[in-house]
């Protein structure tokens, strides 16, 4: 069958459709509703962090318990995780091992600001899956990438920050811009708060050669950040040949390339990186690397440890006060999480389990991909790894602009009410699934079932 265009439905038909799954949604959650309601009297946008009040039902469901690939909410609703913390729960929730390890390391303190004999197998560990020789731990890949910055900035000497439209890497100032009707600006959502992003970033669509070839001719950039492919807006595959130009783009300008590893880890134990012979100066990644426990760690070439030691010397015994990186974390590397990283990376993120996590992302985008053809609709999947994204255009994005062309941001909030109202979680912030070890064909297969039936719905309700 060929795709033919979703038929254009009345103008308010997807907002009331998303008003009666909200509503829906509403009725099947009285408790969450209520925790939510006394939650705003005390948190600044409702929850704990506020991320959590993006989800599409109008409010999040609160958790009673996570286990595996499953959580149930406070008002005993069942769902099958393909959000999995928007990666952070990668490794599945509960997973025995991780869990074992953090008691035992909890119940024998928690953050001494001394190393655990576990870094050492953490550290060779580290070195062993993605190259790079020497590295540090964090406590959030945010503060990964921010280290990473302010190191190629001194060794380069240079300020700017050269990231792709589209992107995302936490809260880093620098990458908080895109390209948005042919113009650069702050990146969509982000509020102006006076930084002078002109000064300290530039921004270019992805796959784009030329484009990043001319940004680089200045020599003014101390580094590229960039994940290998873009999973936050949407999934963006990368096209033939581009690592092979960035790379040789960033060495002839002297700019240090930093990869960042956060989501696309789920490509394979070694990430994107190890599979497809990246040379990152600067590796970063974090979220689901200490199976949930906050983490991050990025790791440097041998030649950006010889450049930063020349600027931060190893300490000089009698000068102890002088060794100061300028990049924060009490918390970084203690103990707890280098307990969990260790039994994450151990027991979990295995090669056989990515196996499994790939076998079933597979099979999710097999399940997508009859639905759309059943019913012609002009939608794709795209899989790479254990990570599939459901898009509402006909063929993967090349770029931020195309992404930002094609998106259906109310068709997307409707889904995701309904996928909630049904027992799926996905990210709420696109429709990007992850499988985690202890995901079974059966959640699948659910989440098939359920996309057709959405599917038929809209039919119904003339909306395609
Ligand atoms: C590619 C990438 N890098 C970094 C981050 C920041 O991670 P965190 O919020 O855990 O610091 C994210 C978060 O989504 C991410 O997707």
């Amino acid at each position: 069958m060929t795709a033919t265009a979703i038929i254009e439905p009345a103008p308010d038909l997807i907002d009331r459709l998303i008003d009666r799954e909200q509503q829906r949604f509403a009725e099947l959650h009285p408790k969450s509703a209520a925790a939510w309601a006394e939650g705003r009297q005390h948190f600044l946008y409702g929850g704990p962090s506020h991320w959590m009040r993006r989800w599409a039902g109008g409010f999040p469901v609160y958790v009673a318990k996570a286990r595996g690939a499953h959580v149930t909410d406070i008002d005993g609703h069942g769902y099958v995780d393909f959000a999995l913390g928007d990666t952070g729960g990668m490794c599945g929730h509960g997973v025995e091992a991780v869990t074992e390890a953090a008691a035992r390391q909890l119940a024998n303190g928690a953050t001494m600001m001394l190393p655990t004999e576990d870094s050492l197998w953490v550290g060779a560990e580290l070195s062993r899956r993605f190259g790079l020789p020497y590295w540090t731990l964090t406590t959030s890949a945010t503060d990964a990438n921010r280290g990473a910055i302010r190191i190629a900035r001194m060794i380069t000497g240079r300020n700017k920050v050269l990231v792709f439209s589209g992107c995302y890497h936490g809260g880093v100032e620098e990458a908080h811009v895109e390209i948005r009707d042919g113009k650069v600006g702050l990146r969509n959502m982000i509020h102006a708060n006076g930084v002078d992003h002109a000064a300290v970033s530039k921004v270019v669509e992805f796959n784009d050669v030329a484009a990043l070839e001319a940004a680089l001719a200045d020599e003014d950039v101390a580094c590229v950040l960039a994940e290998p492919l873009m999973t936050n807006f949407g999934m963006v595959p990368v096209a033939d040949g581009f690592h092979d130009a960035l790379r040789a783009l960033t060495r002839k300008t002297g700019t240090l390339l930093i990869i960042d590893e956060t989501h696309t880890i789920s490509c394979g134990p070694g990430g994107y990186t190890a599979l497809h012979g990246l040379e990152p100066d600067i590796f970063v990644c974090g979220k689901a690397i200490a199976g949930g426990i906050p983490a991050g760690v990025f790791g440097v070439s041998e030649e950006v440890s010889q450049r930063l030691r020349k600027h931060v010397p190893d300490v000089n015994p009698r000068q102890r006060q002088s060794a100061h990186l300028g990049i924060g974390g009490t918390l970084a590397g203690n103990a707890l999480t280098v307990a969990a990283m260790r039994a994450a990376l151990g027991a979990v993120l295995t090669p056989e389990n990515y196996a499994r996590m790939i076998g079933n992302a597979e099979r999710l985008a097999e399940g997508v991909r009859a639905v759309i053809a059943e019913n012609a609709l002009p939608w794709h999947v795209t899989q790479i790894g254990a990570r599939a994204e459901i898009m509402f255009m006909p063929r993967p994005p090349k770029n931020g602009a195309e992404v930002i062309a094609a998106r259906r941001g109310d068709l997307e909030t409707l889904l995701h009410a309904f996928y909630m109202n049904e027992g799926i979680l996905v990210t709420p912030f696109h429709t990007m699934f992850l499988m985690c070890p202890a995901t079974e064909a059966a959640d699948v297969d659910r989440h098939t079932g359920v996309l057709r039936r959405f599917v038929a719905m809209l039919k119904r309700e003339g909306a395609a």
